[in-house]
């Protein structure tokens, strides 16, 4: 049984390249924003777009940032990167010296770096430590931690919201009750077996049944949603006249709030009429959203690249 991953062994291939790069119109010059860097696939190409552009990327996780820098370094000065959570976009630019921006790219979630790495605890093909934090030295609870902290409800939640899991109740359940006999998860093995022997094997169903939970715990250690829609305002304000943003989301919980934010940033009101006879949503002309729908990757892409399936692209164009 697979988990949303490739396989052990699959390369990193930047989801919807052509089509990102594309929206984002790198030839155009100036400085891009890559606002999660990972192995710096996504950088790479807008920096062999022309010799007119610059990237600054940005990254939580400092091995991505040191691989990355190897990758991009025959770029020299065209390329320079920052340790931040992209929440913080307008002090990292200030700190480079940098106004605005022609482009911005955030490509959310996890790497393959990652997702493979089997110290790290995102995954549950290595048993190792129940870890699962982008930035160790910047965040201190692990998802062990997190485990150990939440009341049973609330791990309840987590799983059903982050990970559309429907049977959080009694995988929280079994968790409380490993608690409460002094035997804490420690390791991604444990809290697979856990989960496999909670929900039973589901008829018909290929991925492991630990699939959703870790994405879930994945989510919620990293506090991976807080913000996202603030980051999309703020880099649309960074950006020049004419400069475009685009968003790869993966959970149908992070493409509602970009969606959302572009939304606004269009114009649309959200807004009741009745209950608010002024507009209190923060709605303003600010952009043309270019992807009507979100682009979604070719059967194509899905094949050679299974971490691509749920891939979502939406694109701005600041006025
Ligand atoms: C899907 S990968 C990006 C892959 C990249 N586009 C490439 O082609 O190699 C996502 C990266 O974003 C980073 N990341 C996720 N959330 C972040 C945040 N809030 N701030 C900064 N980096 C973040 C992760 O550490 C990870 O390296």
């Amino acid at each position: 049984m697979a988990e949303p991953g490739g396989g052990p062994g699959t390369p990193h291939r930047p989801v919807l390249l052509i089509e990102t790069t594309g929206l984002l119109a790198p030839e155009r010059g100036g400085l891009f924003v890559d606002a999660t860097l990972g192995l710096g696939g996504h950088s790479e190409a807008v920096l062999e777009a022309s010799d007119e552009t610059r990237v600054l990327g940005i990254d939580r996780d400092r091995e991505a940032l040191r691989l990355a820098s190897e990758r991009l370094a025959r770029f020299g000065a065209r390329f320079q990167c920052a340790h931040a959570n992209f929440r913080d976009i307008a002090r990292v630019m200030s700190g480079a010296g940098e106004r605005v921006a022609s482009g911005v790219l955030a490509d959310l979630g996890v790497s393959s770096l990652q997702f493979d790495t089997p110290g790290r605890g995102f995954s549950f093909r290595h048993d190792a430590p129940l870890d699962m934090r982008m930035d160790a030295e910047g965040q201190e609870e692990t998802a062990a931690a997190l485990l150990e902290r939440l009341p049973e409800e609330e791990i309840a939640r987590v799983l059903y919201e982050y990970g559309e899991e429907r049977k959080s109740r009694r995988i929280a359940r079994w968790i409380i009750e490993r608690r409460e006999r002094g035997e804490p998860l420690r390791t991604t093995g444990e809290l697979a077996d856990l989960v496999a022997r909670a929900v039973g094997h589901r008829r018909g169903e290929r991925i492991h049944p630990a699939t959703r939970t870790f994405q879930a715990l994945r989510i919620a250690v990293n506090r991976e949603l807080e913000g996202l829609g603030e980051f999309v305002e703020t880099a649309v304000d960074l950006l020049q006249p004419q400069g475009r943003l685009a968003v790869i989301s993966f959970h149908s919980l992070e493409d509602r709030i970009v969606k959302r934010a572009l939304r606004r940033l269009s114009g649309h009101c959200e807004c009741d009429p009745r209950r608010a006879p002024v507009c209190t949503c923060g709605a303003r002309r600010a952009v043309e959203i270019l992807t009507r729908r979100p682009v979604v990757p070719s059967e194509q892409e899905v094949g050679e690249n299974p971490r691509a399936r749920s891939a979502k692209l939406r694109a701005c164009l600041k006025l």
